[in-house]
């Protein structure tokens, strides 16, 4: 016999523990499914390991240049065993938090692979039974790979794999120069290892403004990274325990260690759906409409199982208005034009809204000011100029982006995504006052210049 709840989610990642604790948080009776750890991808091998290691490399590069502030300390050294478990550690709290709270929220967690059949009945490892009034689908995705890189854990690595790395490689090529690609390289090259980046594309960092792209680029390589953009890989040889790259020129590049971060697929297996009206598109993801409902009446599907942005904050937004639909409230969908973007390489990258070419793309008339760090206060006080703010917006109407580069720039970014989310005017945003001195003043002189009143410059 079933055991009834009024919500049974499968996968508990952002999406999924995100829908648990908003409808347990309306008084519904949820049971979550897990095949592994609550937290999913993010906390375990995604969002916040890699944060750990890029804050490890932003220590790292402080103590470097500690003599600057008369500070003295010998050249640091790494002891990625310990910094390893300090990953764990924070991994550890959270985990511990989050399993805490849902338990606080009288959530039900099941241990085992979630597979739907027909009538919402939910089967966990082919024995224990569950049936929901509704069901929410949220098991993720897993690194993509590609032909000829088999990841092996040894040599070819995906980013699950570098977490988990007690020894930093003396070199390593990064194939896929997106948020993953560019967030590793960075965090390898600054730790002391020789970074090859690799990107099919003739730019890094697909959807970012041109402008913020050059910035990182530039970087990265006065940082002594090789980075080569609209190059395709080949294969790969091993021997004497290196790998050569073959790339698409007829060149090579032979490393220690190949990273491979060319995107996450959507994982639905083992997750049945037959019997059921669940529809999986070409690509393995789930079909949903702007409310998350698939095409099973009371099934949901959120995360990176749809073909959305794959990012955590995305899923538990998708999660809210999967689980408000449920209870018959009144929601705005998802408007994925406009939600924030955090890249943690460095220099970070922050944006929200469109790219300059894609505003001219889509037919706006518009207005776009730039202002870099290097004339900030506080970012020379803290030996930081490197990046600047730049915002696009329609002439005479509202802002369209503001993109991002430098220092803090992931904590900087919500006024940014306010004014876009607002559809606020440079006039809007010009009167609002920032503390002086602070690395926000530089988004401040950007919105003020495009009123034609710029203070500084
Ligand atoms: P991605 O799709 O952002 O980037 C993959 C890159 O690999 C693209 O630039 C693509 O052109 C390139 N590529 C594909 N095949 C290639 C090949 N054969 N050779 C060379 N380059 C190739 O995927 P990524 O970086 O793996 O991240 C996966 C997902 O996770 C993305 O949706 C990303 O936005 C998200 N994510 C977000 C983070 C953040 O916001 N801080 C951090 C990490 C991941």
């Amino acid at each position: 016999m079933a055991e009834d709840f009024d919500l049974v989610v499968i996968g508990g990642g952002p999406g999924g523990y995100g829908a648990a604790l908003y409808a347990a948080g309306a008084g519904m009776s949820v049971a979550v499914v897990e095949k592994d750890k609550v937290g999913g991808t993010c906390l375990h091998r995604g969002c916040i390991p890699a944060k750990h290691y890029l804050e490890t490399a932003s220590v790292f590069r402080a103590v470097a240049g500690a003599k600057e502030f008369g500070v003295q300390a010998d050249q640091p050294q790494l002891d990625l065993g310990i910094s390893r478990a300090r990953k764990q550690k924070v991994v550890d709290q959270l985990w511990k938090g989050l399993q805490g709270l849902m338990k606080k929220r009288k959530i039900t967690t099941y241990t085992g692979t979630g597979s739907l059949g027909a009538g919402h009945l939910v089967t966990v490892d082919d024995a224990t039974e569950l049936h929901g009034k509704h069901v929410v689908l949220a098991t993720g995705s897993v690194p993509r790979t590609i032909p000829g890189f088999e990841p092996d854990g040894t040599t070819i690595l995906t980013s699950d794999h570098v977490l988990e790395i007690d020894k930093l490689p003396a070199s390593a090529a990064v194939i896929g120069g997106g948020a993953i690609g560019c967030e590793f390289a960075s965090m390898l090259s600054d730790l002391g290892c020789d970074v090859t980046l690799l990107e099919a594309l003739p730019k890094l960092l697909p959807g970012c403004d041109a402008d913020v792209v050059d910035v990182v680029v530039r970087s990265f390589k006065k940082r002594g990274m090789t980075v080569r953009a609209g190059v395709t890989v080949e294969g790969h040889e091993e021997s004497n325990g290196q790998v050569t790259v073959k790339l698409g020129d007829g060149e090579s590049v032979t490393v220690d260690v190949v990273v491979v971060s060319v995107g996450r697929k959507p994982l639905t297996d083992g997750l049945g759906l037959e019997g059921t009206n669940v529809e999986v598109d070409g690509k393995g993801f789930i079909t949903v409409d702007s409310h998350h409902r698939t095409g099973e009446e009371g099934v949901y599907a959120v995360g990176d199982v749809v073909a959305t942005p794959q990012l955590a904050h995305v899923g538990f937004a998708e999660a809210i208005v999967a689980v408000r639909d449920m209870l018959g409230e009144d929601l705005e969908p998802v408007d994925y034009g406009k939600v924030p973007w955090c890249i943690y390489c460095h220099p970070e990258v922050a944006f929200a809204g469109m790219t300059e070419q894609a505003a001219r793309d889509a037919g706006h008339d518009v207005t776009v000011s730039k202002h870099s760090f290097n004339s900030n206060s506080r970012a020379m006080i803290i030996g930081e100029t490197e990046g600047m703010v730049k915002v696009i917006a329609a002439k005479g109407g509202p802002i369209l982006g503001v993109h991002m580069v430098g220092p803090w720039v992931t904590e900087q970014i919500g006024a940014g995504w306010l004014s876009v989310n607002w559809e606020a005017t440079p006039d809007d945003m010009g009167q609002l006052i920032h503390a002086h001195p602070t690395l926000s003043e530089t988004f401040g002189e950007t919105v003020l210049s495009l009123t034609g009143r710029g203070l500084h410059g």
